[in-house]
Parts: structure tokens; C-alpha cells; sequence
């Protein structure tokens, strides 16, 4: 006989249960609301892609695609990967859907899990989720050129209206967002930026730590995200990227700024928000809330021109976002500690019991299937026990699950056609007839038709 064996979840992932998942529920059914009111609509791409999709878009020495996927070779020896993050994928099926003959600008939203080979801790998990969204637009002939910087820059600032606007409709708490704007690829703008940057960490090389030197070489940008101490005072006095930007890109932050103004978007300036992943020029953009402890970047985000051309599409605008669920999840019962998790399955309305339907005798219990039909019919919470129980015990099981009333169905009741319904708060009994009991509850629950 095989050897008896318990099995965990694997490190870094975790099954949610009830009734957390209903408040996950909630937070999903309210971005779908609020994503809609903003002209976004759902896209779902595939779990896994092929894995130079990502090295190509994310790119190859970024942390995520070098040190943390899910990379496996498939039967037919091609390389595939557990998807790391979404827009790669979004973008891959904009050029495979012939997108840009769409109406333009495309707007797509999405809501699923992510993979990434951290080292797990609070907030930070090996398959995590995330809800993110993209906005597309093909170039016309003849766009591109200075009206379109203050045209990005609108949309650029919608976006994060929209993100803001969905983290106050959910009341999460101590939200900051952080903008910056990395520039473009060219000499005269983030490329000069980087030589500079690399010159001046190589004059103070032997003073960084082991990551930082060997970022020098790789992606000097990253420098800047150091979170050692040590590092700090050295990277505040490193050259920054707002006193090397380009003309356009110079505008094109300046109407940024202008535009979350006019929204009421309130937001703080960070020199240092350059992002880990390759595909980012322009607006960067990140959000923190309360209650995360290290890993409080609850949303991250910004622009990405370019990266549909370099997916073998058209040139392409892009800008967009993904916010960690695992992490908003966190800081929302984070501030609601003292409101026990049964708030919440009281709040969302979905589970817990309108109606425990309390029957004895075998005559009775057709009439129970078919009370616990009409009610269920009705968008009515309904237990009915599967086999037949003294009503003490029926009682009993109807509190623990926490019913607002319960079903009395005994001989005399199915006889009469009158049928007994106790209040469960009070104790209270009444008679009700068998063709008025759904409206009945219904009034007293305040449920919908
Ligand atoms: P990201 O900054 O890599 O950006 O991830 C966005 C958010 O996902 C983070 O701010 C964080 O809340 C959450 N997250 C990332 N890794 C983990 C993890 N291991 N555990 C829990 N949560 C995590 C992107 O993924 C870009 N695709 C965002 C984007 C969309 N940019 C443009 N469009």
C-alpha cells in the first residue's frame, strides 16, 4: 500500500477560503464597475506564453525574467513560462486579435494570478494575483507628434484617476501615489542619462553593495531602487533623470502633472521610480497603501510606447497598470482588524443563511425540496438538511449557521398548508401560508427579485 502522505500547498502559494474570498469577490465585482464606467473591457489571456514573449518584452536582465519564472520545456521541446505579469501578454494578443483596427483607443482590463519565484514573505507570494489594465492606441498616420504629448499626457493621468477612483470606492486607507518620468530611449534623453549615471556609480563602485555594482554594468537605472541603508546617501547625490530630459518628454511630465491636478489626484514626485521592468518610458507611476510593512506597492504602472512594435506589431501607444489583490486584500483587512471576518460575509450578502428549513417525515420532505426551490429561485439563502432531524437539533444546526429564520415543516404544517417560521433573533413564531412564503421572506430580508 502506498506510504501515507499529507500534501501543502507549495511555498509562496496559499488556497483562500471562505469568507476571505468574498471580499476578494467584492474587490473584483467593484473594479469591473469601476474599469466599466471608464470604457474598459475584460480581457482574459492564457496562464502561460511562450517564454521569450516575456524575455523580450520584460526583458532579459531584468530580476523577473532572469531569476524569478516558472520556465519548463513542453513536449515538443519548446520553452514556456508561467506568466510573470500580464501586459506582455495583453499586448501579444492585441497584434494576434488585429487589434489596432479596432475603435481606437483599446481599452482592456484583466484579473488573475501571476507567477514570480520570490522569496516569500508578507505580501510578496510565489503565485499572487493581480488586477491590472491596459490602454492601446495604433499610431495614425501623421500622429506622433507635439499635440500628442499633451494628449498622452490626458490619458497618462485618466488611468491613474481610475486606479485612485477604485481604491476610494473599496475605502482603502494611507494611499500615496508616487509619479516620475523615465524619459525616452535616445541619446539626448534617458540613454545620456544612464552614461552619466553609470560614470558616477563607477566612481563610488567600491562603496555599493554586491547587487548594486553588478547593476553598474547591467541596468544602472535599478541602482536606484536600493533599499540599503548604506546605498542611501550615495544614490542621493547621483545625477537625476528630471534635470536630463529631453524637450518633449520635459512637456510631456509638466502636462502630466497638470492633468492630475485637474482630476484632483493628488500625488508626490520620486526620482527614484524607474520600475523593474524594461519596457517603461515616460510616466512611471506607483501606489502604496497602508499596513504592507516592507512590501507596501500596492499598484504599479506607466507607459510603454513602443512595445507593441517590438512584439512584431505596429508602433503602438501604451499605458497601464496592475495592482497587487493579495496586497490590497491585506491592507483592507488590515484597517477593518477590529471588525471580525464574519463582517464581511455579512457585508457581501453571499454566504450565511436566510433560511433553515426544519423538517421531520418523509411526506415532509418533498414539500421542503420544494420550498427550499421556490426560496433558492428567489435569490434566498436556503439550507435544507438532508436528512431529517428532531426539531431541536434542526434548531440548534439553524443558529450555528447562523439563519435569520427557520422553516418549520412538520406533518400538521404540510396538512394546513400553513407553515411555521420562527425568527431566530427574538424567538418569535408565526404562521405563514405555503403560496405567500417567498414574499414573505423576501419582505423581511429586503431581498431583491
Ligand atoms: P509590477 O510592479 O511588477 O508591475 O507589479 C504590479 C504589482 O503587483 C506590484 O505593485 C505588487 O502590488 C504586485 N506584485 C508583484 N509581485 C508580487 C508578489 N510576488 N507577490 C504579491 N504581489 C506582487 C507589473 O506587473 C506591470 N505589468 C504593471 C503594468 C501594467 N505596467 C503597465 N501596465
Amino acid at each position: 500500500m502506498a506510504e501515507k502522505r499529507r500534501f501543502q500547498a507549495i511555498k509562496g502559494t496559499r488556497d483562500l477560503l471562505p469568507p476571505e474570498t468574498e471580499l476578494w469577490n467584492r474587490v473584483e465585482a467593484t473594479s469591473r464597475e469601476v474599469f466599466g464606467t471608464f470604457g474598459f473591457g475584460e480581457i482574459r489571456p492564457p496562464i502561460f506564453e511562450p517564454t521569450e514573449l516575456f524575455a523580450r518584452a520584460v526583458g532579459g536582465e531584468t530580476d523577473i525574467v532572469s531569476k524569478e519564472m516558472y520556465s519548463f520545456e513542453d513536449r515538443d521541446d519548446t520553452s514556456v513560462s508561467l506568466r510573470p505579469e500580464a501586459t506582455a501578454s495583453v499586448c501579444r494578443a492585441y497584434i494576434e486579435h488585429n487589434m489596432h483596427a479596432w475603435t481606437q483607443p483599446v481599452k482592456l482590463y484583466y484579473i488573475g494570478p501571476m507567477f514570480r519565484r520570490e522569496r516569500p514573505q508578507k505580501g510578496r507570494y510565489r503565485q499572487f494575483y493581480q488586477i491590472g489594465a491596459e490602454v492601446l492606441e495604433t499610431l495614425q498616420q501623421g500622429q506622433g507628434g507635439p499635440k500628442d504629448i499633451a494628449k498622452d499626457a490626458a490619458v497618462d493621468a485618466e488611468v491613474v484617476e481610475m486606479v485612485m477612483t477604485f481604491f476610494a470606492r473599496l475605502g482603502l486607507e494611507g494611499v500615496q501615489l508616487e509619479i516620475n518620468s523615465i524619459g525616452h530611449n535616445a541619446a539626448e534623453c534617458r540613454r545620456g542619462y544612464v552614461e552619466k549615471l553609470r560614470a558616477a556609480l563607477t566612481e563610488v563602485k567600491d562603496q555599493l553593495g554586491e547587487d548594486s555594482r553588478r547593476r553598474i554594468e547591467t541596468n544602472p537605472l535599478r541602482v536606484l531602487d536600493s533599499k540599503l541603508e548604506h546605498e542611501q546617501p550615495i544614490i542621493e547625490k547621483l545625477p537625476r533623470i528630471s534635470d536630463h530630459l529631453c524637450d518633449d518628454c520635459r512637456k510631456n511630465f509638466a502636462e502630466v502633472k497638470r492633468q492630475l491636478d485637474l482630476r484632483g489626484v493628488v500625488y508626490k514626485e520620486n526620482w527614484r521610480l524607474v520600475r523593474g521592468l524594461d519596457y517603461y518610458m515616460r510616466t512611471t507611476f506607483e501606489i502604496t497603501a497602508r499596513g504592507l510593512g516592507s512590501q507596501n506597492a500596492v499598484c504599479g504602472g506607466g507607459r510603454y510606447d513602443g512595445l507593441v512594435e517590438l512584439l512584431g506589431g505596429q508602433a503602438t501607444k501604451g499605458i497601464g497598470f496592475a495592482i497587487g489583490e493579495d496586497r490590497l486584500i491585506l491592507s483592507l483587512l488590515e484597517a477593518r482588524k477590529e471588525v471580525a471576518s464574519d463582517e464581511w460575509r455579512v457585508a457581501s450578502g453571499r454566504i450565511g443563511c436566510d433560511v433553515y428549513i426544519a423538517w421531520m417525515g418523509s411526506d415532509c420532505q418533498v414539500a421542503a425540496i420544494k420550498a427550499a426551490q421556490e426560496l433558492r429561485a428567489a435569490g434566498l439563502r436556503v439550507e435544507l438538511p438532508p436528512v431529517e432531524l428532531k426539531f431541536g437539533k434542526a434548531l440548534g444546526q439553524a443558529d450555528k449557521v447562523g439563519a435569520r429564520f427557520a422553516l418549520i415543516l412538520g406533518e400538521d404544517e404540510v396538512a394546513s398548508g400553513q407553515w411555521t417560521v420562527k425568527t431566530l433573533a427574538d424567538g418569535t413564531q408565526e404562521k405563514v401560508s405555503a403560496a405567500e412564503m417567498v414574499d414573505w421572506v423576501r419582505r423581511k430580508t429586503g431581498a431583491k427579485v
